[in-house]
């Protein structure tokens, strides 16, 4: 599993040293509420989980989950993923909100959709926002992702369904973006 570098950052398959550091993090409702799958209060134990999640889904190669670490002291910013789900890769991402509006976001995104499109060999990705969180649509736009439809959707932390905003992102249009 390779690691991936940027810039500022270093993503790398999450450990279970990160644990409470995830937990922390996502902990926050804040962060929790526009995650679909996120339960709330979430405890190291549910960190531990995620980790050994990701660890299977990997050797299966059904999902590439990745912790982005700030590279000047490797502090764990958050995480962000790819989960195959009917064929097609779905993008997924959050960031520990003291670390929010630095481009973070869009920063492990664009690294994580250039390791999809160039290792996993993925023709097109999918990615889904909650309407009450134009910040995660914008990141998926600053990538070139469009408009897919909507369908509603189960926030776990919420405990409602919610309009979901679906989004697609082809190989072409990603190349046409980082070239504009
Ligand atoms: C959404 C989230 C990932 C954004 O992370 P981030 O590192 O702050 O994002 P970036 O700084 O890379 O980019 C955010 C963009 O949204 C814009 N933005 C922020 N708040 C906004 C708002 N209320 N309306 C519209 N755009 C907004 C920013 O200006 C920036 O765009 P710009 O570069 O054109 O100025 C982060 O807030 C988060 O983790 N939230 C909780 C979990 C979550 O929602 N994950 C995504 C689930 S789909």
């Amino acid at each position: 599993m390779p690691r991936l570098e940027t810039g500022r950052l270093i993503l790398r398959p999450p450990e279970y040293s990160d644990a409470p550091a995830i937990s922390a993090l996502i902990g926050e409702y804040d962060v929790a509420k526009t995650l679909a799958e996120v339960p709330h209060p979430y405890g190291e134990a549910d960190a531990y989980e995620f980790v050994s999640n990701a660890s299977f889904r990997r050797a299966r190669g059904e999902g590439f989950v990745f912790a982005i670490l700030y590279r000047e002291d490797l502090a764990l910013l958050g995480t962000c993923g790819l989960r195959l789900v009917d064929g097609t890769f779905d993008l997924g991402y959050w960031i520990g909100r003291p670390y929010w509006g630095m481009g973070v976001a869009t920063e492990a995104a664009r690294k994580l959709v250039s390791f999809a499109f160039n290792s996993l060999r993925s023709e097109r990705l999918s990615a889904g926002w909650f309407a009450d969180n134009p910040a995660s649509g914008r990141v998926l736009e600053k990538l070139g992702f469009v408009a897919d439809g909507s369908v509603s959707q189960p926030c776990r932390a919420r405990g409602v369904e919610l309009l979901c905003n679906r989004m697609t992102l082809t190989k072409e249009n990603f190349g046409r973006k980082k070239a504009a």
